[in-house]
């Protein structure tokens, strides 16, 4: 596993030499689709901003924009100050751009040992020092030991490092990397993401990074750009993201949750699940409640007639949680099927009667449009 150090460039460095790249106003169309819709980002050095979003949302033409694969049609590009993309100007070309790419799929060179394939970006390096730095670059992602071997010896995670190794080995200013760890399986995945987070905070490169794994941009992302249609649709920390999404897509994205429709009153809104306060809406105010299953709390309770109020259908453990699916009753007779999602082993028994309580920090409340 990588070893944690410092990342080079310190916050005032950061805020001192401006965003490394800056995106503006940028549109892009394929025939009739539009693909990107007026995006505005910058990414600061030392930073890792996550496209996130469905798939079809444009993360990829636009992480191609900035890389210079696609010819810009409208808006601008700068890379480090400097306007390298503007409609109607000769556009400059990826590899004079001073960044370093990475895709789901590595392309090693097969024919190459792991050392030549991280030297092959290494052109304007004196000969004798390429090797040298290729190989301080294997070394920082666990790699030195192959530095003799060929591709096909590797794992799918291993090849993925080799190729981060050779897209930083020229310390590059910004980082395109385009679901760089979506076809290796899971536990290959949280190890690679986790040692390709340290080396990339450590090298001290801006970050624009593709995934549809919410968890993922979470994990790697100082910041996320949540897309939809072309378009961003909340920019922010992880936190602002996950506590104050601003659209009830936001919520939704970051995983399934409970939807029921109320109406506000006495600054608050009931539901068959509890009640949460929502001070900031008048009284009438119709609204849908989007409710998290972790913000369900499930007490036991006792009742003598099995199916009077809302139990227990069916529990599973699902590791550090426990999921539980519940049959929901409302006020006036009417049955739903609801998720609570409790810390820990947490497991009663099918038809087992329950009583719920609401985290209103959970729960996420807008009005109907
Ligand atoms: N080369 C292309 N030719 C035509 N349409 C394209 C091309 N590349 C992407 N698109 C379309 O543009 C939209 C955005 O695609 P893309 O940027 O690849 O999305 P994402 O990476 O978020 O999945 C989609 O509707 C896709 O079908
Ligand atoms: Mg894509």
């Amino acid at each position: 596993m990588a070893t944690i150090s410092p990342t080079r460039i310190t916050p005032a460095a950061q805020a001192e030499s401006g965003p490394v790249l800056s995106l503006s106003h940028i549109t892009h169309d394929f025939d009739d689709v539009r693909a990107v819709d007026d995006v505005s980002l910058d990414v600061m050095p030392g930073e890792v901003v996550c496209l996130l979003g469905p798939s079809g949302c444009g993360k990829s033409t636009l992480l191609r924009l900035a890389a210079g694969l696609e010819t810009l049609q409208a808006g601008e590009v700068r890379l480090q100050g400097r306007v390298v993309a503007q409609p109607g100007r000769r556009q400059t070309p990826p590899e004079q751009r001073n960044l370093g790419l990475m895709f789901q799929d590595s392309a090693l060179f097969p024919h190459l040992k792991v050392v030549d394939n991280v030297t092959f970006g290494l052109d304007g390096v004196a000969p004798p020092k390429r090797r040298q730095r290729a190989l301080e670059m294997l070394k920082k992602l666990g790699l030195d030991s192959y530095a003799d071997s060929y591709p096909h010896l590797l794992s799918g995670g291993q090849q993925q490092r080799v190729a981060l190794a050779r897209a930083l080995a020229p310390e590059p200013a910004l980082m395109l990397l385009d679901e760089p760890f979506s076809a290796l399986d899971a536990r290959l995945r949280e190890l690679t993401r986790d040692d390709t987070l340290h080396v990339l905070k450590n090298s001290g490169a801006g970050t624009l990074m593709v995934t549809h794994d919410p968890e993922e941009a979470m994990f790697m992302a100082d910041r996320i750009a949540l897309m939809r249609d072309g378009r961003i649709v909340q920019l922010g920390t992880p936190y602002d993201l996950y506590c104050h999404p601003v659209e009830p897509f936001v919520v939704r994205f970051f995983g399934e949750v409970n939807e029921v429709s109320a109406v506000v009153e006495d600054g608050e809104v009931r539901s068959a699940f509890g009640t949460v306060p929502a001070p900031e809406f008048a009284d009438g105010t119709a609204v849908r409640m989007l409710i998290r299953p972790e913000a369900v709390s499930v007490r036991l309770v006792s009742e003598t007639r099995a199916h009077q109020r809302s139990h227990v259908v069916v529990s599973r453990l699902l590791g550090r949680t426990s999921l539980l699916h519940l049959c929901v009753h409302t006020d006036n007779g009417g049955e739903f099927h609801g998720h609570s999602r409790m810390p820990g082993v947490f497991l009663p028994a099918p038809d087992q009667p329950v009583a719920m309580e609401l985290d209103p920090s959970q729960v996420f409340i807008f009005p109907i449009p």
